[in-house]
């Protein structure tokens, strides 16, 4: 298992580019199902969530590879067995998105039902709810969902929303069936973030007709059929945020490449609203952290609104802030596992229900940590190169989901992080 060795304080400044983005490319990898034949994606990252998701095509029946050029090469031509097994399902939620584009394309998938996971129970009833209203039989066998669309999907008026808002996954999957189903789909209350709209004007490009996107009304026409593309994803605006916490809980400056800062609007206004400078730059954006941090109250919500995907990062950054912050999760009520790590390297947070009362501190203190997840991990890297000392924190195959290489990118910007295998 490897661990990083984090010593801090570091000052991070440099130029850094941001990836593409993992949440867009998981969803488009999936609707390469829809049409047969050899589709390339480009700025694909290379993260162990896509390899498992590339490992799940290739037991459908598909061909994957990389390219020389790092292009991610997906041959769907053959689908030979439209099962989404435990085994990778287990490994990894996205693997659900599959659910929708195999039913269209083969009339009946067997996908495994996704667990609960560190960030809560993430149920998947939206899904299954809009792939019924398109015609599907879908039932639950032996820890399986079942989906069967014999006599063909038919499009619909559906209205996706749930307790919690739109689902961005939900959306995706309903979205990928309704393709290629016959007649009119208006999906209501769908997910607007930017990955989603990525999938859409990836599906177009395919050959399918959608429009309305980005907005939470998607109407698509369905059609016969789609065919292969070649597509750039779009950069990765979690990881962009993280880099440009980065530059502010160490006080640096960061030059960050292939950012597109409109999709991060509410995450621009609550820096800058701290204390932190961001100016637009070519291609991204320069951030820098030199003033004390303020204090910030958050509140995570579906897009436009601030990601939870960055709240666990900016909850890092406020436990360095001159007076109290409070940050409330909207999205997944328990996504939390890095307070008490946060704690043990002296922060000063307190878990009310579904927020964290954030008392600052005037700095942290090096410890040994666990990292639970993909962005609780993402936050405790970085108070380690805020904190004093050696920090240490394990499990970090957590991090290695959503962030290629993380270390070896932060090191040249001055980071001290060392990565062992224990
Ligand atoms: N929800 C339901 N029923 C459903 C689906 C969702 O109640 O059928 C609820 C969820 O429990 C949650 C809310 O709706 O309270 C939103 O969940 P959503 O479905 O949007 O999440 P997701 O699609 O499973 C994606 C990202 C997550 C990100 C969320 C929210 C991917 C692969 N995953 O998950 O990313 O946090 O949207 O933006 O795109 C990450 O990258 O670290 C990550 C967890």
């Amino acid at each position: 298992m490897d661990i990083f060795k984090i010593e801090g304080p570091t000052r991070l400044c440099g130029s850094v580019t941001v990836n593409g983005s993992k949440n867009a490319t998981l969803p488009i990898m999936a609707a390469t199902i829809l049409a047969g034949g050899k589709s390339v994606l480009k700025s694909v990252p290379h993260l162990s969530d896509i390899s498992i998701f590339g490992q799940l095509l290739c037991e459908l029946g598909c061909k994957v590879r990389r390219g020389d050029n790092g292009d991610l090469c997906i041959d769907s031509t053959v689908i030979d067995n439209p099962v989404g097994d435990y085994e990778i399902v287990r490994r990894m939620r996205a693997s659900i998105c599959i659910l929708g584009p195999l039913l269209a394309r083969c009339g009946r998938t067997r996908v495994s039902m996704p667990g609960g996971c560190a960030i809560g129970d993430r149920p998947v009833d939206i899904h299954l709810r809009g792939l019924r209203e398109l015609g599907a039989k879908i039932y639950l066998e032996n820890g399986y969902i079942v989906a069967e669309a014999n006599g063909g999907l038919r499009g619909k008026e559906i209205f996706l929303g749930g307790s919690f808002g739109s689902t961005v996954l939900g959306t995706a999957n309903v979205l990928m069936a309704a393709v290629l189903a016959k007649g009119k789909t208006i999906i209501e209350s769908a997910a607007c973030e930017p990955e989603i709209a990525d999938l859409a004007n990836c599906l177009n490009a395919m050959g399918a007709r959608i429009s309305g996107i980005g907005s939470p009304r998607l109407t698509i026409e369905g059609v016969e059929e789609l065919h292969p593309i070649e597509y750039r994803v779009i950069p990765d605006r979690i990881e962009a945020g993280t880099f440009m916490v980065a530059a502010a809980i160490t006080k640096g400056q960061l030059h960050i490449n292939n950012c597109r800062l409109d999709d991060m609007m509410a995450v621009v206004d609550k820096l800058r609203s701290i204390g932190v400078t961001i100016d637009r730059a070519d291609g991204g954006c320069v951030v820098a952290g030199a003033g004390p941090i303020g204090t910030g109250h958050i509140t995570t919500q579906p897009y436009p609104g601030f990601p939870t995907d960055l709240q666990a990062q900016f909850t890092a950054l406020l436990a360095l802030g001159s007076g109290n912050s409070v940050v409330i999760e909207k999205i997944f009520p328990d996504r939390f596992m890095h307070v008490a790590e946060l704690n043990r390297m002296a922060a000063d947070l307190r878990k009310e229900g579904p927020a964290v009362i954030v008392a600052g501190v005037k700095k942290l203190i090096a410890a040994p940590v666990m990292a639970s997840d993909l962005r609780a991990s993402a936050a405790l890297v970085l108070a380690g190169m805020a904190a004093e000392g050696t920090t240490i924190v394990s499990r970090v195959y957590h991090i290695d989901r959503g962030y290629e290489k993380i270390e070896e990118r932060l090191n040249p910007l001055g980071a001290k992080i060392i990565r062992e295998n224990i």
